[in-house]
This record gives C-alpha cells, structure tokens and sequence, in this order.
C-alpha cells in the first residue's frame, strides 16, 4: 500500500533552498512513500477564459496532482506572502470550476527562507488558499525553517542540529496521511 506524494516547490531557482529542502526531506521517508515532483514552470499564467480548452501543461498538472494520496507543499516566502507561481499553479488545478483536483488530498506544508521567520506567513497565506480548496493540512509540528550554516551537510542532508525535528517532522506527517487516506484510491 505505496502512498504517492505530489511534491510542489514553490521556487523554480536553480540553486532553490526550497528544492535543497523537499530533497533532502524525502530521503528521511519510509519506501512506502512515493515521491514525484510536479514541474509546473511551463504554465501559462491563468486565464479563466481558457478555462475549457486547458492547455496541455495545464492537464498534465492536474492530472500528476489527481493521482496522488497527498500533497508536500515545500515554499519560499515572496513579500510576505507565497510566490505568483506557486498560486497560479493553485488556481489553475482549482478550475473549470467544479473540476478542481485539490479536494480532500491532505496535505504537508513547510518552506525555507535566508530570514528567521523562515517562511511563517507564507505557510499561514498558503493555509488559508488550502483551506478553502478544501485541502486538509497537517497542523503540528510547524516547520519554519531558517536556512543558516550547518542546515545542510556537504553532501545536501540535513545537518545533525536540525536533523532530529526534521526527521519527527516527516514520521508525524506521514502518521497523519495514514488517517487521511485510509481506504481512499487517489
Ligand atoms: C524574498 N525573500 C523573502 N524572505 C522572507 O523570509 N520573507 C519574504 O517576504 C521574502 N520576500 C522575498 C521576495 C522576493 C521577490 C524574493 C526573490 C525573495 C528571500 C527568500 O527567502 C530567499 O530569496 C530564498 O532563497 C528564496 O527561496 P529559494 O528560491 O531559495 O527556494
């Protein structure tokens, strides 16, 4: 009974923290998880007149986010809030409206930022977008991550400081997808 995650990033940098984060995070997964990243920097921004002629990169979101159990939201923090992209993502999934791929898929959200607040009121934004999508989301443990010295190790892990909270962050998220899922086909 394989769980498949969509994972959504919420930077297309190359040298993202984010990205740094959502990949060392899924190596401290249990096999029973499968990850697949959705790439969605080839999204036209949205157009709600195109709502019933998508565009094939449109679908093909949609469809990689409809095929799976649950969600990881990895984001940074633009301005206080999440990045365009990442909304316009959110919004296209969301339409033609009854057609939304977003309901009931639980989801995990935690972000980096090269600020202390690491990500606070982006996750709170990214929240409430959530919420109304009707997109359940783990509640504790919060992970706002400050990506200083020492987060990483060389080879891109998490280093020994942060490493016990992040590991407990992925054992309760994915005790958490377990209630969510049960008996549920994607
Ligand atoms: C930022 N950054 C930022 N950081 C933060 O903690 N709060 C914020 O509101 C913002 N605002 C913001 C706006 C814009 C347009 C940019 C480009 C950056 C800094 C941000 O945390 C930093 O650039 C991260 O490295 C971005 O994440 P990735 O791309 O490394 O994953």
């Amino acid at each position: 009974n394989t769980l498949y995650i969509a994972v959504i990033v919420g930077s297309f940098r190359r040298d993202s923290l984010n990205q740094k984060l959502a990949d060392a995070l899924i190596q401290l997964a249990p096999p029973e998880l499968s990850f697949s990243q959705v790439k969605f920097d080839d999204l036209p921004p949205y157009n709600q007149d195109d709502d019933e002629h998508q565009a094939a990169s449109v679908l093909r979101v949609k469809s990689q986010i409809q095929s799976a159990h649950g969600l990881l939201f990895v984001t940074p923090e633009y301005n206080r809030s999440i990045p365009g992209v990442l909304k316009n993502l959110i919004d296209h999934a969301s339409r033609p409206y009854g057609q939304s791929v977003w309901a009931g898929k639980p989801a995990g959200v935690l972000g980096a930022s090269v600020g202390v607040l690491g990500t606070a009121l982006a996750q709170q934004h990214l929240r409430n977008i959530l919420a109304y999508l009707n997109v359940p989301t783990m509640g504790q443990p919060e992970a706002f991550i400050h990506a200083k010295e020492g987060f990483w190790t060389e080879d891109g892990h998490i280093g020994t400081t942060s490493l016990g909270f992040v590991q407990g962050w992925m054992d309760q998220y994915v005790s958490w997808l377990r209630l969510h899922v049960q008996g549920k086909t994607p």
